[in-house]
């Protein structure tokens, strides 16, 4: 398959070009930057020298489609409106890693991004989730890439609500992001002197994934169930490059004899998803996720601890927010959407130690 990147000097552009580039069934002919257009992808993206000599160019949608079958959009928020209508109509199936159609609901999306430009798209998006939604992933002509705390968050609840282990509220995510996730553009906030040594409550209400996660669990709990479902997510900024870490306070419904249920529950999710590792050991530095294990792989594990002292069950997730929570997840849905094998190009093994 021939594919193009638009937003291709960034961060999440620049891990699709890594696993594209290494990718057996993929060629990827366009690499877009409005500001480097004409230079050699490796100048932003050391990595690349002698990999790749591909060279920037401008995101002009006719050229970036004319010869290929997969357009990836790697740009920001509000920027996929105008092009995702237009790419379309020349027949490419487009995955996009904005948040621009990753919602059902038009009033959900306008309340947490601003005004949609293209609401008739919301219901033809299929919410690229492999582990959820393969089916309709297969046939999907537009395809948008979860955000990286809400795959984060829905790994980790999607076990527990879908066997009607838990109370529906309240349900608290904490989750923890590295600076990659607040993308390539230098901000105050992101400027070294205040972005070291940070344990940052960044958004601590409001965060616009809550919608998104909410959207992808809803269906999995049981009808009467539905109308208590709630989630409340808090994100924090952390001295890390790369990684998200999310720690979820759950409620179980009814005291348990033994943890089997719960074992049984994320055994049985984990079991058939090459992605997602259930970690939870008795020995060892490492005995539930953590973000040091994952780094540059497509793997995202969750773990648990049941509080003897109550009702409360402590999920947590580990992923890599370049990898299975936008690029890698992206080319994993890239490979269910054109038939090849889901794992093919995603079998880089973490780097560790880091
Ligand atoms: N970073 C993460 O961990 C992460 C995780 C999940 C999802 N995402 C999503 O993935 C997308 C990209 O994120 P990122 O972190 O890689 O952002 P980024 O580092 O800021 O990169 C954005 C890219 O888009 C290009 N761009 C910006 N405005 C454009 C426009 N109007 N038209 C065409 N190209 C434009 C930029 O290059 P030029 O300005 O030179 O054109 C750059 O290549 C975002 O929607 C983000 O929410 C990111």
């Amino acid at each position: 398959m021939d594919v193009s990147i638009v937003g291709g000097s960034g961060y999440a552009g620049g891990e699709l070009a890594r696993l594209l580039f290494q990718h057996p069934k993929a060629t990827v002919k366009h690499v877009t930057s409005r500001k480097n257009a004409g230079k050699p992808i490796s100048l932003l993206h050391p990595n690349f020298d002698g990999v790749s000599r591909i060279k920037f160019s401008l995101p002009d949608m006719d050229a970036v489609a004319r010869d290929v079958d997969v357009v990836f959009l790697a740009t920001p928020h509000h920027t996929s409106h105008a092009f995702v209508p237009d790419l379309l109509d020349t027949g490419v199936k487009v995955i996009d890693l904005s948040a621009d159609f990753r919602l059902k609901s038009v009033e959900r999306y306008e309340y947490f991004y601003g005004e949609h430009d293209h609401p008739e798209y919301l219901e033809k998006a299929v919410y690229g989730m492999p582990e959820l939604h393969a089916e309709a992933i297969k046939n999907a002509m537009l395809i948008a890439v979860p955000g990286c705390h809400a795959s984060s968050a829905i790994y980790s609840l999607y076990p527990v609500l879908s066997n009607d282990l838990i109370e529906p509220f309240p349900i608290i995510v904490d989750s923890k992001t590295g600076s990659t996730g607040a993308g390539i553009v230098p901000t105050p906030a992101s400027h070294h002197p205040a972005r070291a040594n940070v344990i940052r409550p960044y958004k601590l209400t409001g965060h616009r994934h809550t919608a998104e996660i909410e959207q992808a669990l809803l269906p999995s709990l049981a009808k009467n169930q539905q109308h208590a479902f709630k989630v409340s997510f808090s994100a924090h900024a952390i001295d890390a490059v790369r990684g998200i870490l999310s720690t979820v306070h759950v409620f179980l419904k009814e005291e348990l004899d033994s943890e089997r249920p719960l074992y049984k529950a994320f055994r049985r999710f984990s079991k058939n998803q090459p992605f997602i590792r259930f970690i939870k050991k008795n020995a060892g530095l490492f005995k539930l996720p953590d973000p040091k294990t994952i780094i540059g792989s497509n793997f995202c594990d969750i773990g648990f601890e049941k509080d003897p002292l109550s009702s409360r069950l402590v999920i947590v997730s580990a992923l890599d927010n370049l990898v299975k929570g936008a690029a890698g997840n992206a080319v994993q849905c890239f490979n269910i959407a054109c038939g090849f094998a889901e794992t093919t190009g995603l079998d880089a093994m973490p780097i560790f130690p880091l």
